[in-house]
């Protein structure tokens, strides 16, 4: 009899049909999250998970799991997985590093440009008709935003996705800074970057671009007082996890001018509530956890996800493991 498999949302046919010769695959095929007591029951049923970072893998239901072995995450982050729950109880857990690099330092890329050159306010104007109704024409002070060459990006996290950032940053003519809790000598001379601690980072860069993990360590290390250390003409990007950023703090500091605008892709809360008050500022770019979100890294991700479970079935060491 082959083990079995719960995947909390539909992936890419073909990588169903592979780990289908492996295991007994059922697939929860909604678009919104399996409920908790749901998941919690099919948890105790399976010998494998492969988990989405909406998906809450707590010790609760780590430790009801008997029959569990390995949950196999969606996704780079894991901070929705107890991890070291898993690791006492012998579960393993994987995620899909690397493959999503691109797409993800990329949609940052879209993020810093689209604040810096007011592009979705721009958008608005013309598709409402703003621009007709004002007969304006080509004017030399509208929409005015600020060129990117000759000033500082500060990327917060020098990892895979911050240093591909940071790498596109060069080709933009920005001096690079950074902060990480290593410092990395090397990669600093390979990218042309600079060390600094977070809060000079912070009063230095025009520029600040979110790229490490949501850990307790992390959680809002970006809080009102380091807000308040950032430039009045900075862009804040995050693209890494919502929390990492004290949100009524963000909101604070857009609305009384401490920074210059964000752009946002990862939310304390997701989905983001229509009304949330980061909905009413001009000079923020929102949009919906789309990091990874090109056809590219979600079908490299799912191939990663196949390998792990793969590798776990024949006996081999999960390519990805978190938990070694
Ligand atoms: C991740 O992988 O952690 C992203 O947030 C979603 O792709």
């Amino acid at each position: 009899m082959k083990p079995r498999v719960f995947v909390t949302r539909e992936l890419f046919p073909d990588v169903i049909e592979k780990l289908g010769r492996y295991y007994d695959v059922e697939v929860w095929d909604r678009y919104q999250p399996p409920p908790y007591d749901v998941l919690l029951e099919k948890a105790r049923e399976v010998d494998a998970l492969v988990s989405l970072l909406s998906d809450r893998i707590d010790c609760n239901l780590l430790k009801q799991a008997k029959r569990l072995r390995i949950v196999a995450q969606y996704a780079v982050g894991y901070d929705n997985i107890d991890v070291e729950c898993a690791t006492n109880l012998g579960i393993y857990v994987t995620n899909t590093p690397g493959v999503l690099t691109e797409a993800t330092a990329e949609l940052t890329w879209a993020l810093i440009l689209a604040v810096a050159r007011r592009i979705v306010e721009s958008d608005v104007f013309v598709r409402w008709g703003e621009w007709w109704r004002t007969r304006t024409g080509w004017h030399p002070h509208m929409m005015l935003g600020a060129e990117l060459k000759g000033k500082t990006l500060g990327v917060v996290g020098l990892g895979r996705i911050g240093s591909r950032v940071a790498e596109i940053g060069k080709a933009f003519g920005m001096k690079i800074i950074y902060y990480d809790v290593k410092r990395n000598v090397d990669l600093e001379k390979a990218l042309g970057a600079e060390y600094r601690d977070l809060d000079t980072l912070l009063q230095e860069a025009d520029v600040v671009s979110i790229h490490v993990p949501l850990t307790k360590e992390t959680h809002h290390m970006i809080n009102e007082e380091r807000l308040k250390k950032m430039k009045k003409t900075a862009i804040l990007v995050n693209t890494a996890r919502g929390a990492i950023i004290d949100t009524n703090a963000l909101v604070k500091a857009l609305t009384e001018g401490w920074i210059a605008g964000a752009g946002l892709d990862v939310f304390e809360q997701e989905p983001l509530p229509p009304n949330h008050p980061l909905t009413s500022f001009k000079n923020v770019v929102l949009v919906p956890h789309i990091g990874s979100a090109t056809y590219e890294a979600r079908h490299a991700m799912a191939e990663l996800v196949a390998e792990n479970l793969i590798a776990f079935y024949e006996g081999r060491e999960p390519p990805t493991l978190v938990n070694r």
